[in-house]
């Protein structure tokens, strides 16, 4: 009897009788043997169909399977020919169970991008877009995993909102029963009264910005987790995103050295992600861009290209704090010995990857922060539920977002955040 088991589990099978359930990634024949790439989702194990040991049937047919037939399998399990420490099943019966209805759309020759995206439900099949989802998934559970254990409550967000967190010039707005409701652009302002709960709270999930960007670094809909935390300031929400960001970086490189090797990440920008990360002002990064001849000027905010031309200067991470109060949302609270000053912070991913974080110390006193959305014209009713926090016994806080799919591509290595999120929304992308 054959045991029914996965490839990432073939190597226990060694010498024994498997059965595999899984698609025909790629084939080649030659005489007597046809070598099928099968994979099921766990890896990809090279199954080998010999005419000696099977029926004249079953070897014509297995010459006859197109790519990504589904199929079950039964076959030993014995070293690799030619690759010392991988595996091979040397197959004896072999079910197609659904054949292609024509021919599989990808083919291992090259397709242009916009083909790929067009065919992503099927795309995610292939080796690379597989490592991608793998890391996604091992950076997600790091995450949660972080924040649970180190004295995080997990506080769920509402996704329709009445109101802008990060300003009205990105919302997508819905109909919510007659009414004008928005889709979240961040969890922040609830994260802050759920801080008031439970003192560190998090939460985690979609979030929507209808920024007419088309960059490599903005989607429509993206991840984003935030911890807010009670009775921390600036300074101990650079140190929180330090913290957060050098362990989920391990976490990764421990378990999915396969998927960045698939990826050909050079994994040694990774290892250099260790404590303690550079800390600049805004006035030092416009300092740098003046150096180097980017036209920047004091005042101005940073895009893509500046974030490059500032992290280049470092190895790690580097966290940028107190921009221009011009430049930032109403909320954050601005420095006691800087009014002009927001007490915020950027973290720049290296090697050109860009803000992967975003956040800061909020402003804890009521009327101040009455002014601010006074200031930014937002309408003060909107906000009477997020000034209560004021009202009752206001406390210093601070927290920060973190974005996965940003977060995702400098880890995987990735110019375009369009792969790092498996169906990936953008200006002009809706489907599939
Ligand atoms: O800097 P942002 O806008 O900060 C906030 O939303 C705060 N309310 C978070 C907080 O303090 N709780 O966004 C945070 C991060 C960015 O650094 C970036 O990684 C990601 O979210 N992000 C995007 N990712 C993909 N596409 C977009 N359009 C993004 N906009 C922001
Ligand atoms: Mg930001």
């Amino acid at each position: 009897m054959a045991t029914r088991t996965t490839i990432d589990r073939i190597a226990e099978h060694v010498g024994t009788e498997v059965e595999l359930r899984g698609w025909l990634y790629n084939k080649r024949s030659s005489g007597k043997l046809h070598f099928l790439e099968v994979r099921d989702g766990t890896g990809i194990a090279q199954c080998v169909v010999f005419k000696g040991d099977v029926s004249a049937e079953l070897f014509e047919a297995a010459g006859k399977l197109t790519q990504e037939t589904s199929l079950t399998l039964t076959g030993s399990v014995r070293e690799h020919g030619k690759r010392k420490g991988e595996y091979e099943v040397g197959v004896t019966s072999l079910t197609p169970l659904a054949a292609t209805v024509g021919e599989y759309p990808i083919s291992p020759k090259d397709h242009g991008t916009d083909f790929l995206m067009d065919n992503r439900h099927l795309w995610l099949r292939s080796k690379r877009q597989h490592a991608i989802l793998r890391v996604r998934a091992e950076i997600i559970a790091a995450v949660r995993d972080y924040f649970d254990d180190n004295g995080f409550t997990l506080v769920d967000a509402p996704i329709f909102t009445p109101n802008a967190c990060e300003g009205t010039s990105t919302l997508f707005e819905t109909d919510y029963h007659g009414e004008a409701a928005y889709l979240t652009q961040s969890g922040q302002l609830y994260m802050e009264a759920a801080a008031a709960a439970v003192g560190k709270a998090y939460c985690f999930g979609p979030t929507f910005r209808a920024e007419k960007s088309k960059t490599r670094r903005h989607l429509a809909e993206f991840w984003m987790v935030e911890p807010e935390v009670a009775f921390m300031d600036l300074q101990g929400d650079m140190d929180l995103a330090e913290d957060f960001l050098v362990s989920v970086v391990a976490r990764v490189l421990d378990r999915r050295k396969n998927e960045l090797i698939t990826l050909e990440r050079d994994t040694s920008h990774l290892e250099r992600v260790q404590k303690p990360f550079p800390r600049i002002t805004y006035a030092d990064a416009i300092q740098t861009l003046t150096d180097a001849g980017t036209g920047a000027k004091y005042g101005d905010d940073f895009g893509g290209d500046e974030e490059t031309v500032i992290s280049a200067k470092f190895d790690r991470p580097v966290i940028v704090s107190r921009y221009p109060m011009d430049l930032k949302a109403f909320y954050f609270k601005r420095d006691p010995e800087a009014p002009q000053l927001a007490l915020n912070m950027d973290v720049l991913a290296p090697e050109g990857y860009g803000e992967i974080i975003g956040g800061g110390q909020r402003e804890d006193d009521l009327a101040t922060l009455e002014a601010a959305i006074d200031h930014h014209k937002l309408p003060r009713e909107a906000f009477s539920w997020y000034l209560d926090l004021r009202r009752y016994g206001s406390f210093p806080h601070a927290g920060f977002g973190l974005g996965i799919e940003r977060t995702v591509a400098w880890i995987c290595g990735l110019p375009h955040v369009r792969e790092t999120i498996p169906f990936p929304r953008m200006l002009n992308r809706l489907s599939p």
